[in-house]
């Protein structure tokens, strides 16, 4: 039986569930049904974004789910992130207070910075060429970010697709540490020297697109994915699990916190049947050796940008 934690311990005392339901694409009508689902069968931790458009509805869910009463606001960790229109120290407080009006919360588990490069505000939510970008510094965000946490808007806050200078420039400017650095990880792009870095500056990792996002958007030239791998499939029947489950909990044994989206039921609970079994070490490396160094979501049309991070 496997022994893997259900939460880590974040670098401010607070801690994190291992696994999140992840919502980027889940439409407003079918995301309401799916995060209810999902924390009726356990999840205790949701990942949403300003930019996913879809806060207000998941704000509906939650009110549904604690008014039911079974499950309370201190049993979930809330995530969402401020986009790169408000960049601006001025706009970081306002922007969480927007995006605390429409989950219908006090307060957020942990707020992240989506992306180091900023954009103008009036070019929302994405801008047509290089005359939109802003060139705010990211430091500058980050004391906006220091604010939420000094007024009790959310308890811990993070970093999102940062590189490692981008991260060391914060961690020596800081006040406030970040908690967590959240970027793609799956098997064909295993970072496993990324996740090494982060976890010897004591921040959490949390990996986006864990599956890949399968049979979604890629950027061109990226491989097939890894759950339509036929040794991943032989290796699941061993196991009697999915290629997604095998996939998952490769992903949880290397020490970080993942977040597949899904607005299937079936899916919703699949993806968190990931803790009674364990992998051989034959397993891990066979996944380890599927490395390709490919991202699936790179934001590589503004890679001009002077803070553009890979
Ligand atoms: N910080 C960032 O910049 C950033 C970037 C990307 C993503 N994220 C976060 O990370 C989350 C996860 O990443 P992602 O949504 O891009 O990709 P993902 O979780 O790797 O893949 C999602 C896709 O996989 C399908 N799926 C889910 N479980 C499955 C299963 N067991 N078997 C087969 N297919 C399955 C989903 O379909 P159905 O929904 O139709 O079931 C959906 O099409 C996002 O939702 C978001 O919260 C953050």
């Amino acid at each position: 039986m496997s022994c893997l934690s259900k939460t880590f311990k974040l670098n401010n005392g607070l801690t994190i569930p291992t696994i999140g339901l992840g919502t980027y694409k889940s439409e407003a009508n079918e995301v309401k049904e799916a995060v209810k689902y999902a924390v009726e069968i356990g999840y205790r931790h949701i990942d949403t974004a300003w930019f996913y458009g879809n806060e207000k509805e998941i704000g509906e869910a939650l009110l549904d789910i604690f008014r039911e009463g079974k499950v309370k606001r201190e049993d979930l960790f809330i995530v969402t992130k401020l986009w790169n229109n408000f960049h601006d120290k001025k706009n970081v407080v306002p922007k969480l207070k927007e995006s605390l009006s429409y989950l219908k919360l006090d307060y957020l588990d942990l707020f992240l910075v989506h992306w180091p490069f900023g954009f103008k505000e009036d070019s929302c939510p994405l801008p047509t060429n290089s005359n939109d970008y802003s060139d705010v510094d990211y430091l500058e965000t980050w004391e906006g970010m220091e604010d939420c946490v000094r007024q009790q808007l959310t308890k811990s806050i993070g970093l999102s697709n940062f590189n490692k200078e981008q991260l060391d420039r914060v961690l020596k400017n800081c006040k406030i540490k970040p908690v967590i650095n959240q970027f793609e990880v799956n098997p064909n792009n295993s970072q496993s020297e990324w996740i090494k870095f982060c976890k010897d500056r004591d921040i959490v990792v949390t990996a986006f697109c864990p599956l890949e996002r399968i049979g979604k958007s890629r950027e061109p030239g990226y491989p097939s994915a890894t759950v339509l791998d036929a040794k991943v499939l032989e290796i699941g029947k061993k196991y009697n699990k999915t290629p997604a489950q095998v996939v998952l909990r490769y992903l949880l044994s290397l020490g970080i916190t993942i977040i597949p989206k899904s607005v299937t039921k079936s899916r919703i609970l699949e993806n968190i049947q990931i803790f009674d079994f364990d992998l051989s070490d034959e397993d891990i490396c066979y996944l380890k050796s599927l490395n390709k160094n490919y991202r699936v979501s790179a934001m590589g049309q503004y890679k001009d940008h002077k803070y553009y991070p890979f």
